[in-house]
């Protein structure tokens, strides 16, 4: 995935893609540095209140209304205050002289692809931008580069949006796609049976197996790193550019469970950044090790020639929230990693033993915290989940969510804006439907 730039298009590209064209030419004029320089990111009068080891503190970055229990905080992020002051700093700063702040776009975009690749454990050049997780699938499934003859694999328990894109690039190349049915009863999910179904399901031509890291239907979180043995146990046989490629959709996975790419052994990974991580809304990432196998789809204005860069869409963004994914990952660090993958199962584990306790509630997540992250679903024989959600509101304050799929259960997403004291207030209320 190289790309030539020929002599003389600098003056036929946009404005701000020029100085990533000729990046050292415009840094040596000093005009990139200087601009880079005055949008950086000074800490703000609310980051220096900020005290990451108090979950008080942490909840209170988020302007989110405090009289509620919010559960469904995991759908689309609220701004915490350093991602919100970076949005205003670059909001402004793009406002008051558009022209010269994009002078700084490499500088910016560049912190935040290094942001990203560090928490990934990846190298940046490996990290492509994206406004989403389904904008990572569907650059995968659209530029995926596939032979004759070659067929795919995926599961029945994924997202809409990666169906779907499966579903195009089936129509694109004619590739058959098979779906794998991973477990009948989600509660009673295991490891083995996953990953022999799995292996069941994957034949010798087949090029790619998309899965999902945690299912947002049932709360099941599949055994990645086990997957990805058994898949590189069967390309063992295989040339190299035959091999089975595993690409996860990752986004309940993503800054909810402390993990790797490394730990994952995938080869794609698309996740939001606008979910578990809070980071601002439309952004998202799509990391691989494998970018030989896919062709960009949408000309990239990135600079530099790495295939993250090549594969980041190109085209002006909402920029002030593409670059203040930087101070996402640096709230999540700041607060720890692992503190929060703990703070999350934490509350989960309570949640579902609280919910598995009350007579009438069916808890369709796994109770193993290693089958599961931050989701927890359940089904009451008596409330539809629609009305679930609509009196938990109303009478107890706590918001939750319905899942959207075929089988729709109530659905609650515990994680760092939310309390262990607010995790017992939800299992009283559902208690209380009887
Ligand atoms: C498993 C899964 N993947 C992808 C998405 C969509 O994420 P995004 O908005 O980042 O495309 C969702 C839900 O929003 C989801 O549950």
């Amino acid at each position: 995935m190289r790309r030539r730039v020929p002599a003389g298009l600098d003056r036929a590209v946009p404005a701000f893609v020029q100085p990533m064209i000729g990046r050292r030419a415009v840094l040596a004029t000093g005009v990139g540095v200087a601009l880079a320089g005055c949008t950086g990111t000074p800490p703000t009068p609310e980051s220096k209140r900020f005290d990451p080891k108090d979950w008080d503190s942490v909840r209170a970055q988020f302007p989110l209304d405090p009289g509620l229990a919010h559960f469904a905080a995991f759908v689309l992020a609220a701004h915490p205050a350093p991602v919100r002051a970076a949005i205003d700093r670059h909001r402004a700063a793009l406002d008051a002289d558009t022209s010269a702040v994009l002078h700084g776009a490499v500088d910016h975009e560049q912190r935040a692809r290094t942001a990203a690749a560090g928490y990934l454990g990846a190298d940046p050049g490996e990290v492509a931008l994206t406004d989403s997780t389904t904008m990572g699938m569907g650059l995968l499934c659209a530029g995926l580069k596939l032979k004759p003859g070659q067929d795919i694999v995926t599961t029945e328990h994924d997202f809409f949006g990666s169906h779907e894109a499966l579903r195009l690039l089936s129509e694109r190349t004619g590739a058959p796609v098979r779906r794998a049915r991973l477990y009948d009863d989600p509660a009673a999910a295991n490891e083995g049976d996953i990953v022999a179904r799995l292996r069941a399901a994957v034949g010798p031509r087949t090029r790619l197996v998309v899965i999902t890291w945690v299912h947002s239907s049932t709360g099941v979180r599949l055994p990645v790193k086990t997957i990805a043995g058994m898949l590189a146990e069967l390309n063992a046989a295989r040339d190299p550019a035959d091999r089975a490629l595993l690409a996860v959709d990752g986004v309940h996975g993503f800054a909810a469970v402390d993990t790797t790419v490394t730990d994952l052994g995938c080869d794609f990974l698309t996740a939001g950044t606008h979910k578990w991580l809070f980071g601002p809304r439309g952004t998202g990432l799509l990391w691989s090790r494998a970018w030989a196998a896919v062709a960009p789809v949408i000309p990239s204005f990135s600079a530099g020639d790495t295939p993250g860069s090549l594969a980041t869409p190109g085209g002006y963004h909402s920029f002030e929230h593409r670059w203040a994914v930087t101070e996402a990952f640096e709230f999540h660090q700041a607060i720890g990693r692992d503190r929060i993958a703990a703070r999350i199962r934490e509350q989960a584990t309570r949640l579902k033993d609280g919910l598995a306790a009350i007579r009438n509630v069916r808890l369709v997540t796994p109770r193993d915290p290693d089958l599961s992250a931050g989701l927890v679903m359940c089904a009451l024989p008596t409330v539809s989940p629609v009305e679930a959600v609509g009196r938990l509101r109303a009478d107890h304050k706590i918001v939750a969510s319905v899942t959207p799929y075929a089988e729709p259960f109530l659905r609650f997403g515990p994680g760092i804006v939310t309390t262990p004291g607010q995790v017992d207030q939800v299992i009283k209320a559902v208690a209380a439907f009887g």
